[in-house]
């Protein structure tokens, strides 16, 4: 698949150049320990220029910015979806439910040309296809892009999305998990003092 156009805009990097330590982590290193970090899981699709579905399974979503609404995630760059999401300049974010693990395992797999195969989805205008059962779905336009080492971050404006509930598929430490049948989320601390609630998102 092309790779065009190209990036439209890049952020500057720190003090105007590429800000590098003299000690860096291994990659195998940092992944374990991001792994620590739980995160939803999100298939991100798109159509590329003959109208067929693209999309892979992406957990670096994160929200960014309230007014205007945006949304990132950082897309290898080594997908083959990317050039899609480029060229389209648009693209959605389907946040997975607890009973779709095999969904997001089937959108990481490597070269399969039959993701979408058996899968229910709408195309919506300025994104792309919304997954059938996903708890929450958003279209973004593509509004920014940098290059970041071996990702691209695409920051899109979020212009359409709903919430239809459901408990959403948790991926920490390399595994899919179902956080709805964890315990006190609290612990034994539960109850000293430790704010209950969190303030802000
Ligand atoms: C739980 C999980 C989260 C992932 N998150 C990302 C991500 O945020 N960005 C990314 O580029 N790849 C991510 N991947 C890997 C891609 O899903 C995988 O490389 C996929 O084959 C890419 O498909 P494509 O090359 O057709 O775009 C993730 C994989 C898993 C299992």
């Amino acid at each position: 698949m092309s790779r065009e156009p190209s990036i439209p805009a890049t952020g500057d990097a720190v003090s105007g150049r590429e800000r590098s330590s003299p000690a860096v982590m291994e990659p195998a290193r940092f992944r374990r320990i991001m792994g620590h970090y739980p995160t939803g899981v999100t298939i991100v699709t798109a159509v590329d220029r003959d109208g067929t579905p693209v999309g892979l399974t992406a957990n670096s979503v994160t929200s960014v910015s309230l007014d205007p609404p945006l949304v990132l995630v950082c897309v290898s760059e080594k997908s083959s979806s990317l050039g899609a999401i480029l060229a389209n300049g648009a693209f959605a974010v389907n946040i997975l439910g607890v009973g779709a693990a095999l969904t997001a395992v089937r959108f990481a797999e490597g070269r399969r040309k039959d993701r979408f195969e058996d899968v229910a989805f709408a195309v919506k205008e300025g994104g792309g296809p919304v997954l059938e059962g996903a708890v929450a779905w958003m279209t973004c336009g593509l509004y920014r892009t940098f290059e970041a080492g071996d990702h691209v971050i695409l920051v899109g404006q979020v212009n359409d999305g709903e919430a239809a509930g459901g408990d959403p598929l948790v991926f920490v430490r390399g595994r899919y998990e179902n956080l709805t049948t964890g315990g006190d989320p609290f612990g034994s601390r539960h109850g000293d003092g430790v704010p209950q609630r969190a303030e802000g998102r």
